[in-house]
């Protein structure tokens, strides 16, 4: 007799749950993490405290760890906020390198600055307080890294940006490409979830970057420049 039952989806035997995002393995993860020093720990205070969504220090720590595997002098930032990712980037590409911070919102600058001096890296940092995307078009070099933390609506509109000025073997660094699981909803509406699921397409279908969603916090996209 014909089994006419639907049958179910089975996923593959490699399909774990994905344990990194939420949880008791989220907590192992951070309560591995080495202390930070008394700017950064205090700008994490801040952050925390008048929610400015800053990566964070695990995602940091990925951020910081990438540039040292390429050995990145130069990295450009869109949505820097106070600077927390700025100065892991700054420490990263070292006495010689050079890091572009980019904020729409003076005060954040201004505040970005006081903690880039007390943490001994200004002299490597350059400001722009404007449109990110607007300076990053304005830029003619090539850079090692482009790390791209804006308003979700224009992820679309920086991916456009970034190939001509990223040199082969650069990254282009994403943060929050898995917008709270937001990315797995079925009929999505919010206009930030629509964005990032054109971006995240859109990079994975370039020829331009392999690429790698990291579920690490809210999720990082690591592309590589071919
Ligand atoms: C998520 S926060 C950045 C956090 C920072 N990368 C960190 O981890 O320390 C995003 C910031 O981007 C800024 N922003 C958003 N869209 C922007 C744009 N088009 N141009 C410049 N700044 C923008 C906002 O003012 C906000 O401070």
């Amino acid at each position: 007799m014909a089994d006419n039952k639907p049958k179910k989806e089975s996923k593959p035997s490699w399909r774990h749950y994905n344990f990194t995002t939420a949880g008791p393995v989220d907590d192992y993860l951070y309560s591995m993490l080495p202390k930070r020093d008394e700017v950064l720990a205090e700008m994490e205070e801040y952050a925390s405290k008048h929610s400015i969504p800053i990566v964070g220090p695990a995602v940091a720590r990925v951020l910081y760890q990438l540039a040292l595997m390429i050995n990145a002098k130069t990295v450009f930032e869109l949505g820097s906020a106070i600077g927390y990712s700025t100065i892991w980037w700054a420490r990263a590409v070292g006495k010689e390198g050079r890091v572009i911070y980019t904020d729409g919102d003076s005060k954040n600058a201004e505040r970005a600055r006081g903690y880039f001096e007390r943490a001994g890296v200004a002299d490597r940092i350059t400001l722009h307080t404007g449109d990110a995307l607007e300076v990053l078009s304005e830029q003619k070099e090539q850079f090692d890294i482009i790390f791209n933390d804006v308003d979700k609506e224009d992820y679309p509109r920086v991916l456009r940006l970034v190939s001509p000025r990223l040199r082969k073997g650069g990254l282009f660094i994403t943060d929050n490409v898995l917008w709270s699981g937001r990315v797995a909803q079925k009929n999505p509406k919010q206009p930030q979830t629509k964005a990032i699921l054109e971006f995240n397409r859109l990079l994975y279908d370039s020829g331009d970057f392999v690429t790698t969603i990291l579920p690490i916090r809210d999720g990082v996209a690591v592309g590589l420049k071919k």
